[in-house]
């Protein structure tokens, strides 16, 4: 039976981060002061179509989840709808697929589908947008690398974890004068590796952005073993790339659900890889630590439950308002809008030259590159 009341449908796609749960409170309970009905559709965009699985959202199932890791709803990173095809490419949607999706939409009465996800779940919306679907976009993903927002919820809480690795490494390698290295995600962006590195006292940083060598990684340790420290902590991003260009994977492209070919490649490895080399070298006892999905699990941050809150109270009157195909994002110190086209036009990539990266480097941190700044260089 249809839901009577004007209704907000609300979706999570792509992979899950912590704060996926705090939008959806923000959006439902915000939603509902307007005299909306909400509907939350299962497993991302799954849910739109056959066999359609939504449930009803309301003030008892969305009480005590703001804290909860996540997302009530169920997401996929796979599925039948894909709109990304390895780095910035476009898919078509399967027109039918995309009619299906209109048909629940208009048959559940749905004012507005606020869509959360990454750059593939955006560019699936973006699609649905321009096939007269009126959806609403909010950024997530651990990896901040969307453009046009500050920040992306559940990258804060992702820094928090990888921040907190490193304080437990840092104990035992100075107990043990050893080198760790600990590789933490982002895919293409060195965001988590660049925060976590400086806020977890990191000696090395190694970054998709900045190219690097193993000798300067090496020298390096070595600089720090002449002034006494016999330790060293190296945090590597999953997408950094080898001194000789290349990217470490998994040697299997991902696959749909559908049995379709995807040419997105899962990163992984690197650490391994530097520990490896750098023990080779320096003839010392490193090891290597993977965070993984641990970075994706557990409770939001303050930070990223403030930030979440706002994107879903926002997403609701953009809803409201009738501004369809925008996305929300953080600039701050407001909450705005963009299109979605813009947003996911380029993903957002550190800025070697940016504060984080110079204010790590008066420091001495260490980006692989050579280059060694006085505080004092402009
Ligand atoms: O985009 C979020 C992310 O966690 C990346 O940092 C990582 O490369 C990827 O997803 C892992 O994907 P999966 O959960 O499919 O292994």
């Amino acid at each position: 039976m249809p839901p009577r009341k004007p209704t907000i449908g609300i979706l999570t796609g792509g992979g899950d981060c912590p704060g996926l749960n705090a939008v959806i409170r923000a959006a439902v309970k915000s939603a509902l002061r307007l005299g909306y009905d909400c509907v939350g559709f299962l497993r991302g965009y799954e849910g739109l179509v056959d066999p359609v699985a939504y449930m009803p959202l309301d003030r008892q199932n969305t009480a005590n989840i703001l804290l909860q890791g996540g997302t009530i709803l169920g997401s996929t990173n796979k599925g039948r709808f894909s709109a990304l095809v390895g780095e910035g490419e476009r898919m078509q949607i399967d027109p039918e697929l995309l009619n299906h999706a209109a048909t629940t939409v208009r048959q559940l009465g749905i004012t507005g589908l606020i869509c959360i996800g990454g750059d593939g779940s955006l560019a699936i919306a973006q699609q649905l947008h321009e096939y007269g679907i009126p959806v609403v976009g909010v950024p997530k993903t651990i990896d901040n690398d969307l453009g046009c927002t500050a920040f992306t919820f559940g990258f804060d809480s992702a820094v928090a974890c990888a921040t907190d690795a490193l304080d437990r490494l840092h104990t035992t390698a100075a107990s043990h004068e050893r080198i760790m290295v600990l590789e933490v995600m982002g895919r293409h962006a060195g965001w988590i590796a660049l925060h976590a590195g400086i806020a977890g006292g990191g000696d090395v940083i190694l970054l998709p952005e900045i190219p690097w060598t193993f000798d300067n990684v090496c020298r390096k340790v070595l600089e720090r073993e002449s002034e006494g420290r016999k330790y060293t902590l190296i945090v590597v991003a999953e997408g950094a790339r080898l001194p000789d260009g290349g990217l470490v994977h998994d040697k299997h492209d991902k696959h749909g659900e559908d049995g379709n070919e995807r040419r997105q490649v899962r990163l992984g490895g690197i650490g391994e890889i530097v520990a490896q080399e750098v023990a080779r070298r320096l003839d010392r006892e490193v090891r290597a630590l993977v965070l993984g999905h641990l970075q994706r699990g557990g409770a939001p941050t303050a930070f990223d439950r403030v930030l979440a809150t706002q994107f879903g109270a926002h997403a609701v009157r953009l809803v409201h308002n009738g501004n369809f195909g925008q996305m929300v994002c953080y600039r701050p110190p407001n909450i705005e809008s963009v299109p979605i086209l813009e947003a996911i036009r380029a993903p957002a990539l550190v800025d070697p030259m940016s504060s984080a990266v110079q204010a790590a480097r008066a420091l001495g941190i260490g980006f692989g590159d050579g280059i060694n700044a006085s505080p004092f260089a402009q």
